[in-house]
C-alpha cells in the first residue's frame, strides 16, 4: 500500500524526497517466517561464516555493526565473524576482512570440478571455523543442496531487488530496463532456489529518472548496509531463543 502510494505520487517522481529515502522496511523476524520444524537453540556468541565474492562492502557493515554494537542484539556477546570465504581471487573483500582481521580463505570455483565440489570444499572450511550461521554478502555463486543441507535454514542472502521481482545476478540492471519505480533489497533464508526463501527484510529504494546502474546500486547499498546487520541480529534473536 505504501509503496503504491509513493510509485504513483507524480511530484516524488520528479525529485528525491526525503520521505522516500527513508527505507520501507518489512521486519518479519518471527512468526510469519515458516521456519519448518523448530530449529536447535544456537549457542552465543554465534560463529558466523561469510560467503562473499566481490568488494565487501557488506561485509564491513556488518563488521562495524558487531564491533560497535550499534544495532540491539548484535554484539560481540552475540556473534563473531568467525571466516570469510571468498571464491575471486582478485576480490577487494580479501582485504576487508585483513583490515577488519578476520580470516579469509580463498575457495576459487574454477579449480573444482563442479558446484557441488566447491559447496563441499566451503563446508570443510566452515567445519574447521565452528560456523553456526552462513551470510552470503555478494555471493555471486549457485549454491547447492550439498551446502544447503548442510547449514539448513541457516544461510542468509541479500539481494539487490524487492524479491521475488528481479533474482539471479543483473537484478539492477533489469530493474532499469523493465523501468519499475521502486526497487529495493533483500535479506532472506536461502533455499535451493537462486534468489528464494522466506524473507526476513526489505527495503524500499526509488528509481531516479536518471539513474545509472551505478548510482542506483550505491543508493541500495545503502539501505543493504542497514538491513543485514538488523536482519542478523533479528534472526540470531530467534535462533538462541
Ligand atoms: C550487493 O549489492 C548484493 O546485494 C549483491 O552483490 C552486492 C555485493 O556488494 N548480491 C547479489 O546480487 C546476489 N544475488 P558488496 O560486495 O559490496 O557487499
Amino acid at each position: 500500500m505504501i509503496i503504491w502510494v509513493l510509485a504513483n505520487d507524480p511530484s516524488l517522481m520528479i525529485q528525491p524526497n526525503p520521505a522516500i529515502s527513508t527505507p520501507q522496511t518489512y521486519n518479519n523476524p518471527d512468526n510469519s517466517v515458516n521456519l519448518g520444524n523448530p530449529p536447535d537453540r544456537l549457542a552465543l556468541p554465534v560463529s558466523i561464516g561469510i560467503l562473499a565474492s566481490g568488494s565487501g562492502s557488506n561485509l564491513e557493515a556488518i563488521a562495524n555493526t558487531l564491533n560497535n554494537a550499534t544495532v540491539a542484539g548484535l554484539n560481540p556477546d552475540t556473534a563473531k565473524l568467525s571466516v570469510v570465504v571468498y571464491n575471486n581471487p582478485n576480490a577487494y573483500v580479501q582485504q576487508r576482512a585483513q583490515k577488519l582481521s578476520i580470516p579469509a580463505v580463498l575457495c576459487n570455483h574454477r579449480e573444482y570440478d563442479s558446484r557441488e565440489q566447491l559447496d563441499a570444499a566451503i563446508i570443510e572450511v566452515f567445519q574447521q571455523y565452528q560456523v553456526d550461521l552462513v551470510v552470503m554478502a555478494g555471493w555471486m555463486r549457485i549454491v547447492t543442496d550439498k551446502l544447503i543441507n548442510a547449514y539448513p535454514r541457516r544461510i542468509l542472502n541479500i539481494h539487490p531487488s524487492l524479491l521475488p521481482s528481479f533474482p539471479g545476478a543483473k537484478a539492477i540492471v533489469q530493474a532499469l530496463a523493465y523501468g519499475v519505480k521502486i526497487t529495493g533489497c533483500t535479506v532472506h533464508i536461502a533455499i535451493a532456489e537462486v534468489d528464494a526463501g522466506p524473507i526476513l527484510q526489505q527495503a524500499a529504494v526509488p528509481v531516479l529518472p536518471n539513474d545509472t546502474l551505478e548510482t542506483l546500486h550505491q543508493r541500495i547499498q545503502v539501505q543493504e548496509h542497514i538491513i543485514y546487520p538488523q536482519a542478523i541480529a533479528d534472526y540470531i534473536k530467534l535462533l538462541s531463543s
